[in-house]
Protein backbone atom coordinates (compact mmCIF):
# COMPACT_ATOMS: atom_id res chain seq x y z
CA UNK A 1 0.00 0.00 0.00
CA UNK A 2 1.52 2.79 -1.21
CA UNK A 3 1.73 5.52 1.52
CA UNK A 4 1.23 9.35 1.38
CA UNK A 5 1.18 12.53 4.11
CA UNK A 6 -0.67 15.46 2.74
CA UNK A 7 0.58 18.52 4.87
CA UNK A 8 -0.39 22.29 4.20
CA UNK A 9 2.18 23.81 2.09
CA UNK A 10 5.54 24.91 3.74
CA UNK A 11 7.20 27.59 4.55
CA UNK A 12 10.99 28.48 5.47
CA UNK A 13 11.36 31.09 7.47
CA UNK A 14 15.11 31.76 6.89
CA UNK A 15 16.41 31.61 3.45
CA UNK A 16 18.76 32.87 0.88
CA UNK A 17 18.13 33.38 -2.41
CA UNK A 18 21.20 35.76 -3.42
CA UNK A 19 20.71 37.51 -6.32
CA UNK A 20 20.94 37.75 -10.44
CA UNK A 21 22.01 34.47 -11.93
CA UNK A 22 22.31 32.59 -8.14
CA UNK A 23 18.61 33.80 -7.52
CA UNK A 24 17.39 33.01 -11.00
CA UNK A 25 18.67 29.27 -10.50
CA UNK A 26 18.15 28.57 -7.18
CA UNK A 27 14.65 30.44 -6.62
CA UNK A 28 12.70 27.39 -8.31
CA UNK A 29 14.18 25.07 -5.87
CA UNK A 30 12.21 26.61 -3.02
CA UNK A 31 9.23 27.97 -4.19
CA UNK A 32 8.40 24.23 -5.67
CA UNK A 33 7.12 22.88 -2.40
CA UNK A 34 7.26 26.47 -0.62
CA UNK A 35 4.44 28.97 -0.68
CA UNK A 36 6.47 31.75 1.81
CA UNK A 37 9.88 32.28 2.61
CA UNK A 38 11.61 34.80 5.11
CA UNK A 39 14.18 35.73 2.68
CA UNK A 40 17.98 36.80 4.16
CA UNK A 41 19.65 40.08 3.63
CA UNK A 42 23.10 39.32 3.39
CA UNK A 43 23.68 40.37 -0.21
CA UNK A 44 26.64 42.70 -1.23
CA UNK A 45 25.77 44.96 -0.20
CA UNK A 46 23.19 44.17 2.10
CA UNK A 47 19.82 45.05 2.26
CA UNK A 48 19.47 47.60 4.92
CA UNK A 49 16.76 50.29 3.82
CA UNK A 50 12.96 49.92 3.21
CA UNK A 51 14.19 51.13 -0.67
CA UNK A 52 16.76 48.32 -1.00
CA UNK A 53 13.54 45.58 0.39
CA UNK A 54 11.42 47.02 -1.86
CA UNK A 55 14.07 46.77 -4.94
CA UNK A 56 14.93 43.28 -4.17
CA UNK A 57 11.46 41.92 -3.77
CA UNK A 58 10.94 43.35 -7.14
CA UNK A 59 14.06 41.15 -8.62
CA UNK A 60 12.87 38.13 -6.25
CA UNK A 61 9.21 38.52 -7.78
CA UNK A 62 10.85 39.32 -11.21
CA UNK A 63 13.03 36.01 -11.60
CA UNK A 64 10.03 33.79 -10.11
CA UNK A 65 8.54 31.49 -13.01
CA UNK A 66 5.00 31.90 -13.42
CA UNK A 67 4.20 28.24 -12.40
CA UNK A 68 4.94 29.45 -8.55
CA UNK A 69 2.84 32.68 -8.61
CA UNK A 70 1.64 31.79 -5.50
CA UNK A 71 5.27 32.25 -3.88
CA UNK A 72 6.00 35.26 -1.24
CA UNK A 73 9.10 36.68 -0.49
CA UNK A 74 8.61 37.93 2.93
CA UNK A 75 11.45 40.35 3.08
CA UNK A 76 13.99 41.34 6.15
CA UNK A 77 16.38 44.13 6.95
CA UNK A 78 19.65 44.10 8.17
CA UNK A 79 20.27 45.62 10.95
CA UNK A 80 23.06 47.82 10.82
CA UNK A 81 24.15 50.26 13.71
CA UNK A 82 23.08 53.20 11.45
CA UNK A 83 19.60 51.74 10.81
CA UNK A 84 17.09 54.31 11.12
CA UNK A 85 14.03 53.32 13.33
CA UNK A 86 11.78 55.14 11.67
CA UNK A 87 12.53 53.42 8.10
CA UNK A 88 12.26 50.18 10.17
CA UNK A 89 8.82 51.35 11.01
CA UNK A 90 7.64 53.21 7.48
CA UNK A 91 8.67 49.16 6.16
CA UNK A 92 6.48 47.70 8.56
CA UNK A 93 3.67 50.31 8.30
CA UNK A 94 4.07 49.58 4.42
CA UNK A 95 4.03 45.45 4.90
CA UNK A 96 7.06 45.48 2.84
CA UNK A 97 9.66 43.66 5.39
CA UNK A 98 8.66 40.42 8.45
CA UNK A 99 11.23 41.22 10.42
CA UNK A 100 15.34 42.58 10.96
CA UNK A 101 17.83 40.44 10.61
CA UNK A 102 20.32 40.66 13.32
CA UNK A 103 24.50 39.64 12.05
CA UNK A 104 26.87 40.56 14.91
CA UNK A 105 29.80 41.45 12.76
CA UNK A 106 32.05 38.80 11.32
CA UNK A 107 29.90 35.96 12.30
CA UNK A 108 29.27 34.89 8.84
CA UNK A 109 28.99 35.11 5.42
CA UNK A 110 28.81 39.14 4.03
CA UNK A 111 28.05 39.99 7.97
CA UNK A 112 31.46 42.94 8.07
CA UNK A 113 28.36 45.58 8.64
CA UNK A 114 26.89 43.71 11.43
CA UNK A 115 26.61 45.11 14.86
CA UNK A 116 29.84 45.75 17.32
CA UNK A 117 28.46 47.70 19.64
CA UNK A 118 24.33 46.64 20.75
CA UNK A 119 23.23 49.81 22.28
CA UNK A 120 23.93 51.87 19.08
CA UNK A 121 20.88 49.80 17.54
CA UNK A 122 18.98 50.04 21.15
CA UNK A 123 16.39 52.51 19.45
CA UNK A 124 15.97 50.42 16.70
CA UNK A 125 15.19 47.41 18.82
CA UNK A 126 12.87 49.46 21.12
CA UNK A 127 10.92 50.89 17.92
CA UNK A 128 10.34 47.19 16.89
CA UNK A 129 9.21 46.28 19.51
CA UNK A 130 6.44 49.24 19.65
CA UNK A 131 5.29 48.53 15.74
CA UNK A 132 5.92 44.42 16.49
CA UNK A 133 8.54 43.78 14.13
CA UNK A 134 10.12 40.23 15.12
CA UNK A 135 14.23 40.76 15.47
CA UNK A 136 15.88 37.42 13.83
CA UNK A 137 18.85 36.85 15.55
CA UNK A 138 21.86 35.04 14.57
CA UNK A 139 22.95 33.97 17.64
CA UNK A 140 26.60 33.47 17.69
CA UNK A 141 29.39 35.99 19.13
CA UNK A 142 32.35 37.00 17.11
CA UNK A 143 35.07 37.74 20.59
CA UNK A 144 38.23 35.96 19.17
CA UNK A 145 38.41 34.31 22.43
CA UNK A 146 35.28 32.10 22.33
CA UNK A 147 35.79 28.86 20.94
CA UNK A 148 33.20 28.37 17.58
CA UNK A 149 31.75 25.45 19.13
CA UNK A 150 30.60 27.74 22.13
CA UNK A 151 30.12 30.50 20.21
CA UNK A 152 25.96 30.45 20.18
CA UNK A 153 25.73 29.77 24.26
CA UNK A 154 28.03 32.40 24.88
CA UNK A 155 25.48 34.71 22.95
CA UNK A 156 22.91 33.93 24.58
CA UNK A 157 24.21 35.02 27.80
CA UNK A 158 26.15 37.58 26.67
CA UNK A 159 24.01 39.40 24.05
CA UNK A 160 20.55 37.61 23.83
CA UNK A 161 19.34 37.61 27.56
CA UNK A 162 20.65 41.50 28.02
CA UNK A 163 18.36 42.57 24.98
CA UNK A 164 15.36 40.53 26.32
CA UNK A 165 15.86 41.73 29.46
CA UNK A 166 16.17 45.32 28.54
CA UNK A 167 13.31 45.18 25.74
CA UNK A 168 10.88 42.28 26.85
CA UNK A 169 8.29 42.98 24.12
CA UNK A 170 10.76 41.99 21.54
CA UNK A 171 10.23 39.46 19.49
CA UNK A 172 13.07 37.36 18.97
CA UNK A 173 13.76 34.47 17.04
CA UNK A 174 16.64 32.47 17.44
CA UNK A 175 18.12 31.68 14.00
CA UNK A 176 19.17 27.88 12.98
CA UNK A 177 19.76 26.59 16.65
CA UNK A 178 22.19 24.24 16.60
CA UNK A 179 22.95 23.34 21.37
CA UNK A 180 20.84 21.66 23.62
CA UNK A 181 21.32 24.95 25.18
CA UNK A 182 19.39 27.29 22.46
CA UNK A 183 16.90 24.61 22.95
CA UNK A 184 16.72 24.50 26.63
CA UNK A 185 16.48 28.40 26.48
CA UNK A 186 13.40 28.57 24.04
CA UNK A 187 11.78 26.32 26.41
CA UNK A 188 12.68 28.31 29.11
CA UNK A 189 11.76 31.10 28.17
CA UNK A 190 7.81 31.70 27.08
CA UNK A 191 7.24 35.14 26.31
CA UNK A 192 8.03 36.45 22.29
CA UNK A 193 10.59 34.16 21.71
CA UNK A 194 10.77 31.27 19.17
CA UNK A 195 13.54 29.32 17.04
CA UNK A 196 14.22 28.13 13.62
CA UNK A 197 15.62 24.36 13.20
CA UNK A 198 17.69 24.09 9.66
CA UNK A 199 17.21 20.89 8.08
CA UNK A 200 21.01 19.91 8.05
CA UNK A 201 21.43 20.64 11.57
CA UNK A 202 18.64 18.03 12.36
CA UNK A 203 20.99 14.97 10.04
CA UNK A 204 24.67 15.94 10.81
CA UNK A 205 26.96 16.29 13.68
CA UNK A 206 30.43 17.83 13.60
CA UNK A 207 31.43 14.38 13.31
CA UNK A 208 30.01 13.87 9.66
CA UNK A 209 31.96 17.04 8.70
CA UNK A 210 35.33 16.30 10.07
CA UNK A 211 35.99 11.96 10.28
CA UNK A 212 37.28 10.36 7.50
CA UNK A 213 38.01 13.70 5.90
CA UNK A 214 37.01 17.03 6.06
CA UNK A 215 33.61 17.46 3.89
CA UNK A 216 33.48 21.26 2.72
CA UNK A 217 29.52 21.10 1.48
CA UNK A 218 28.50 20.25 5.72
CA UNK A 219 30.64 23.42 6.62
CA UNK A 220 28.31 25.92 7.98
CA UNK A 221 27.35 28.35 10.35
CA UNK A 222 27.15 28.16 12.91
CA UNK A 223 28.65 25.33 12.47
CA UNK A 224 27.11 21.57 13.19
CA UNK A 225 28.25 20.25 17.07
CA UNK A 226 28.28 17.58 19.08
CA UNK A 227 25.78 14.24 18.44
CA UNK A 228 23.46 15.23 21.76
CA UNK A 229 23.04 18.90 20.24
CA UNK A 230 21.61 17.21 17.43
CA UNK A 231 19.51 14.61 19.13
CA UNK A 232 17.84 18.05 21.35
CA UNK A 233 17.37 19.45 17.70
CA UNK A 234 15.62 16.53 16.74
CA UNK A 235 13.51 16.44 19.58
CA UNK A 236 12.60 19.96 19.57
CA UNK A 237 11.66 19.83 16.03
CA UNK A 238 9.66 16.78 16.22
CA UNK A 239 7.99 17.46 19.94
CA UNK A 240 5.54 19.47 18.25
CA UNK A 241 6.62 22.32 20.67
CA UNK A 242 5.11 25.65 18.52
CA UNK A 243 8.20 27.93 19.43
CA UNK A 244 10.56 25.41 16.92
CA UNK A 245 9.85 25.72 13.20
CA UNK A 246 12.01 25.11 9.78
CA UNK A 247 14.06 27.49 8.75
CA UNK A 248 16.04 25.62 6.09
CA UNK A 249 18.81 28.19 5.83
CA UNK A 250 19.66 27.08 2.79
CA UNK A 251 22.63 28.93 1.56
CA UNK A 252 23.87 28.52 -1.99
CA UNK A 253 27.71 28.60 -3.23
CA UNK A 254 29.14 27.38 -5.77
CA UNK A 255 31.82 24.46 -5.55
CA UNK A 256 34.62 26.62 -6.57
CA UNK A 257 34.13 29.10 -3.24
CA UNK A 258 33.16 25.80 -1.47
CA UNK A 259 36.28 23.88 -2.46
CA UNK A 260 39.10 26.01 -1.56
CA UNK A 261 41.60 26.66 1.50
CA UNK A 262 39.18 28.96 2.91
CA UNK A 263 35.62 27.86 1.90
CA UNK A 264 32.14 29.09 2.29
CA UNK A 265 30.27 28.22 4.95
CA UNK A 266 26.57 27.38 3.94
CA UNK A 267 24.41 24.03 3.19
CA UNK A 268 22.18 24.10 0.16
CA UNK A 269 19.09 22.18 0.71
CA UNK A 270 16.60 23.88 -1.24
CA UNK A 271 15.89 21.19 -3.58
CA UNK A 272 15.36 17.67 -1.19
CA UNK A 273 14.65 19.81 2.38
CA UNK A 274 11.15 18.31 2.16
CA UNK A 275 12.30 14.31 1.39
CA UNK A 276 15.27 15.31 4.17
CA UNK A 277 12.44 16.09 6.81
CA UNK A 278 9.87 13.24 6.14
CA UNK A 279 12.83 10.85 6.88
CA UNK A 280 14.32 12.17 10.02
CA UNK A 281 10.46 12.70 11.11
CA UNK A 282 9.30 9.02 10.17
CA UNK A 283 12.88 7.88 11.85
CA UNK A 284 11.67 9.63 15.07
CA UNK A 285 8.65 8.01 14.83
CA UNK A 286 6.85 11.66 14.60
CA UNK A 287 5.36 12.17 10.86
CA UNK A 288 2.63 13.42 12.69
CA UNK A 289 4.50 16.89 13.31
CA UNK A 290 5.95 17.19 10.53
CA UNK A 291 3.09 19.51 9.70
CA UNK A 292 3.36 21.46 12.83
CA UNK A 293 7.04 22.17 11.96
CA UNK A 294 6.97 22.95 8.63
CA UNK A 295 3.42 24.46 7.98
CA UNK A 296 1.78 25.51 11.23
CA UNK A 297 4.31 26.79 13.65
CA UNK A 298 6.19 29.54 11.71
CA UNK A 299 2.42 31.20 10.70
CA UNK A 300 1.48 30.88 14.84
CA UNK A 301 4.98 32.64 15.84
CA UNK A 302 4.73 35.84 13.10
CA UNK A 303 1.23 35.80 13.40
CA UNK A 304 -0.02 35.14 9.99
CA UNK A 305 -2.66 32.35 8.46
CA UNK A 306 -1.04 28.57 7.87
CA UNK A 307 -1.42 28.59 3.83
CA UNK A 308 -4.58 27.31 2.08
CA UNK A 309 -3.01 25.22 -0.60
CA UNK A 310 -1.52 21.67 0.47
CA UNK A 311 1.31 19.11 -0.98
CA UNK A 312 1.35 15.66 -0.95
CA UNK A 313 4.33 13.61 0.44
CA UNK A 314 4.56 9.63 -1.33
CA UNK A 315 6.59 7.48 0.42
CA UNK A 316 8.48 4.67 -2.58
CA UNK A 317 12.03 3.50 -3.52
CA UNK A 318 14.64 5.91 -3.08
CA UNK A 319 14.18 9.18 -4.71
CA UNK A 320 17.40 10.18 -6.66
CA UNK A 321 18.23 14.31 -6.56
CA UNK A 322 20.83 15.51 -8.57
CA UNK A 323 24.22 15.60 -7.12
CA UNK A 324 24.29 19.33 -8.16
CA UNK A 325 22.10 22.68 -9.60
CA UNK A 326 23.85 24.08 -12.31
CA UNK A 327 23.37 28.05 -12.21
CA UNK A 328 24.92 30.81 -14.07
CA UNK A 329 27.91 31.31 -11.70
CA UNK A 330 28.49 27.68 -11.52
CA UNK A 331 27.47 24.51 -10.24
CA UNK A 332 26.35 24.24 -6.60
CA UNK A 333 25.92 21.05 -4.68
CA UNK A 334 22.82 19.42 -3.49
CA UNK A 335 22.75 18.61 0.11
CA UNK A 336 23.63 14.96 0.78
CA UNK A 337 22.20 13.38 3.73
CA UNK A 338 23.97 10.58 3.68
CA UNK A 339 21.37 8.05 3.93
CA UNK A 340 18.45 7.05 1.20
CA UNK A 341 15.66 9.87 0.89
CA UNK A 342 12.02 7.61 0.76
CA UNK A 343 9.83 10.42 0.24
CA UNK A 344 8.97 12.36 -2.88
CA UNK A 345 6.66 15.64 -3.10
CA UNK A 346 4.75 14.61 -5.58
O1 LIG B 1 26.26 28.68 6.71
C1 LIG B 1 25.80 29.81 6.58
N1 LIG B 1 25.71 30.40 5.37
N2 LIG B 1 25.43 30.48 7.66
C2 LIG B 1 25.05 31.76 7.61
O2 LIG B 1 24.73 32.30 8.64
C3 LIG B 1 25.09 32.51 6.34
C4 LIG B 1 24.98 31.61 5.20
C5 LIG B 1 25.33 32.28 3.89
O3 LIG B 1 24.84 33.38 3.63
O4 LIG B 1 26.08 31.69 3.11
ZN1 LIG C 1 21.33 32.12 7.16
Amino acid sequence: MTQTLTLRRPDDWHLHLRDGAMLKAVLPETARHFERAIIMPNLVPPVVTSTDAAEYRARILAACPPEFDYFKPLMTLYLTEDTDPNDVAHAAELGLISAVKLYPAGATTNSSSGVRDFDKVRPVLEKMAEVGVPLCCHGEVTDHDIDIFDREAVFIDRVLTPIRDAIPDLRVVMEHVTTKNAVDYVRENQNNLGATITTHHLIINRNHMLVGGIKPHYYCLPVAKREEHRLALVEAATSGDARFFLGTDSAPHTDPNKLQSCGCAGCFTATNTMSCLAEVFETAGKLDRLEAFTSLNGPAFYGVEPNEATITLTKGNPVQYPEKLATGEGPVTIFDPGFPLHWRVS
